[in-house]
C-alpha cells in the first residue's frame, strides 16, 4: 500500500522535485507541505496527522528543530529526530555532542562579545574562521588572515547583530579550501564528494559555486561518520568533513542536506536511497 509522506519546507528545490517524482517506485506519495502553514501545537496535529511521516527540510536554521518537536510529540513518525535537528542547527551545541562523544571536531571558541573575541584571537593561531553560531549557505562565515582587520569585522557582528545573530565560534582555518561532504541515509554513508570553493570566493558551499569529485569511502571517512550517526541516531545527514594533518573533523552536520552535488559527483541515486529509507520506516 502507498504510505503518505509530507516534505516540510520552506521552498522546493532540485532534491525535493526528485524526492516527489521518485516517490511512486517506492511506495510513497510525496506531498511539499508549506513549513508556514502547519501551525502546530495542537495536540493532535491536524495538518501533519494523516501522512504516514513527515520529512523535515525546512532551510531556515530556526524553525526545523520546532517543527520537528512538535510534530513528533503529537506522534507523527518525523525526520529527522527532533533532537538532531536541533543539535545540527546549533553549531555550537552540535560541536560540543560529538567532541564529547568522541567524534572529532575543530577546536572552537564561543564568542558572545568582544572581550571573547579577543581572548579567542589569542588562544588560536591566525588564520581564523569567525561564523554563526546559528547560520547557513556560508553566510556570515568569515575568513581573518590578520589580527589588525579581525577588529573591524567584529564591529559589524557587534553593531548590526542582534543577541541571536552575535552568537559566533571562531575557529582555527583548516582543510585549505577543501571539505568532504558525505550524504548519510539511515545508518550508511551513501556518497561522499570532495568540494573546492569556487575561485573568487574562500567558502566552498554549493551555493557559492564550487567544483567537486568523487571521494572513494576512505575508512577513515567511513568511521568517523559511524561516529556521528551513533551520537545523532540514524537519519538522512549531510556530513561536511576538513581533512588535517590529524585526520578528518567534523565541521558541521546539516539535517536538511542538499545532495545534488554529492549525486552529480558520485552518479548515487540519492533520492532513491532517501526514499527506500523513509518507506522501510514507514511500513
Ligand atoms: N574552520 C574552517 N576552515 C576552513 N574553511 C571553513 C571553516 N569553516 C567554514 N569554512 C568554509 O566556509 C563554508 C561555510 O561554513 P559552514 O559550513 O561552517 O557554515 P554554513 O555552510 O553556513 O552552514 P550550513 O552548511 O549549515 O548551511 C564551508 O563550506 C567552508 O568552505
Ligand atoms: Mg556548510
Amino acid at each position: 500500500m502507498t504510505k503518505s509522506v509530507a516534505i516540510v519546507a520552506d521552498r522546493i528545490s532540485w532534491e525535493e522535485r526528485e524526492l516527489i517524482r521518485t516517490a511512486p517506485d517506492h511506495g510513497l506519495r510525496i506531498d511539499w507541505v508549506n513549513d508556514e502553514s502547519l501551525c502546530l501545537g495542537h495536540p493532535d496535529a491536524p495538518s501533519v496527522r494523516d501522512f504516514d511521516a513527515v520529512l523535515v527540510r525546512s532551510r531556515s536554521y530556526t524553525r526545523g528543530g520546532l517543527i520537528a518537536n512538535l510534530a513528533e510529540t503529537a506522534g507523527v513518525l518525523t525526520l529527522n529526530t527532533a533532537r538532531a535537528v536541533h543539535l545540527c542547527e546549533n553549531k555550537a551545541l552540535l560541536r560540543t555532542a560529538l567532541r564529547t562523544a568522541g567524534v572529532p571536531v575543530p577546536d572552537f571558541r564561543l564568542v558572545l562579545s568582544r572581550r571573547d573575541f579577543e581572548k579567542a584571537l589569542d588562544e588560536l593561531e591566525m588564520p581564523l574562521v569567525l561564523k554563526p553560531v546559528f547560520g547557513g549557505m556560508g553566510k556570515r562565515v568569515t575568513l581573518l588572515r590578520d589580527t589588525d582587520l579581525a577588529q573591524s569585522v567584529y564591529d559589524y557582528v557587534e553593531d548590526l547583530g542582534h543577541a541571536f545573530e552575535q552568537a559566533c565560534l571562531v575557529e582555527p582555518y583548516l582543510g585549505g579550501g577543501t571539505s568532504v561532504r558525505c550524504l548519510v541515509v539511515g545508518e550508511e554513508l551513501v556518497g561522499a564528494a570532495e568540494f573546492v570553493s569556487g575561485g573568487t570566493d574562500w567558502r566552498n558551499n554549493a551555493a557559492l559555486g564550487n567544483t567537486s569529485r568523487a571521494a572513494a569511502h576512505d575508512p577513515d571517512v567511513v568511521k568517523i561518520v559511524g561516529g556521528v550517526v551513533a551520537e545523532l541516531g540514524p537519519g538522512i545527514y549531510g556530513v561536511d568533513l576538513f581533512r588535517t594533518d590529524d585526520g578528518y573533523v567534523v565541521n558541521e552536520v546539516n539535517h536538511a542536506p542538499g545532495f545534488r552535488g554529492v549525486a552529480t559527483a558520485t552518479g548515487v541515486d540519492a533520492a532513491s536511497a532517501v526514499a527506500r529509507y523513509v518507506r522501510e520506516l514507514v511500513a
